[in-house]
């Protein structure tokens, strides 16, 4: 071979290992929409909390600088915040899911004074909650832990995460230590085996699966 096709060719092995090198990004976004509802008016939760989005709770602990993270320009330009406490006062209609034309026609009027948010910011809103999530996430499993799992048991944690929150997360400490250990039926019935399981069924009995299943 000439001196310019081992170039070539090196330069282009490269690009290749790159593809292979490359570490998979997780997408834990798919599981977390099947899991919650959709709505662009506020309503409450079970737990009577103020929610909107993709199961968003407005009265969770930086619940504020989640929302205004997902405005950039609302953020300069100071109006983020204002959006944030207009919802978190605005009135309550069961009509919520899209606005204004899921309502019922003896509901419409009540439903047009409910401020909605807009389908792209609640897209935002989803992938700034996310990025608490992820944090919370590594912080509770411990982040070479979680970031050496692979996808799908990433995906169900921060399923987990973004659900519990990271101050009750912390509480699920047999199952830290079964994930840390690979243990997945042991990891699978620690999430079973708790009230937050019975609170949620389908997300828990989707989450065990997937952790059972193991990398
Ligand atoms: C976890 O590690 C990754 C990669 O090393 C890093 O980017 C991230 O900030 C870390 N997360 C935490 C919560 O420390």
């Amino acid at each position: 071979m000439e001196r310019r096709e081992i170039l070539l060719l090196l330069v282009f092995s490269c690009v290749y290992l790159k593809c292979f090198v490359q570490t998979e990004k997780c997408d834990p976004k798919p599981l977390i929409k099947k899991h919650e509802g959709y709505k662009q008016c506020v309503y409450l939760d079970t737990s009577g909390k103020r929610t909107i989005g993709y199961g968003f709770n407005m009265e969770k602990a930086g619940a504020r600088e989640e929302f205004i993270r997902a405005d950039p320009r609302g953020h300069c330009q100071g109006t983020a915040g204002k959006t944030f406490d207009m919802f978190l006062k605005s009135p309550l209609t069961k009509c919520s899911k899209t606005c204004p034309g899921c309502c019922k026609d003896s509901e419409i009027s009540k439903c047009l004074s409910v401020p909605c948010l807009d389908n792209k910011y609640i897209e935002r809103l989803l992938d700034s909650s996310l990025k608490t999530a992820i944090v919370d996430a590594e912080v509770v499993i411990g982040n070479s832990t979680f970031n050496a799992l692979c996808c799908p048991v990433q995906n169900a944690i921060v399923n987990m995460a973004y659900n519990l929150g990271r101050t009750k997360f912390k509480d699920f400490v047999k199952f830290k230590a079964a994930i840390e250990k690979g243990d997945w039926d042991k990891a699978a019935y620690e999430a079973k085996n708790s009230i937050w399981c019975g609170q949620v069924k389908t997300r828990c009995t989707d989450i065990s699966k997937i952790i059972g299943a193991g990398c």
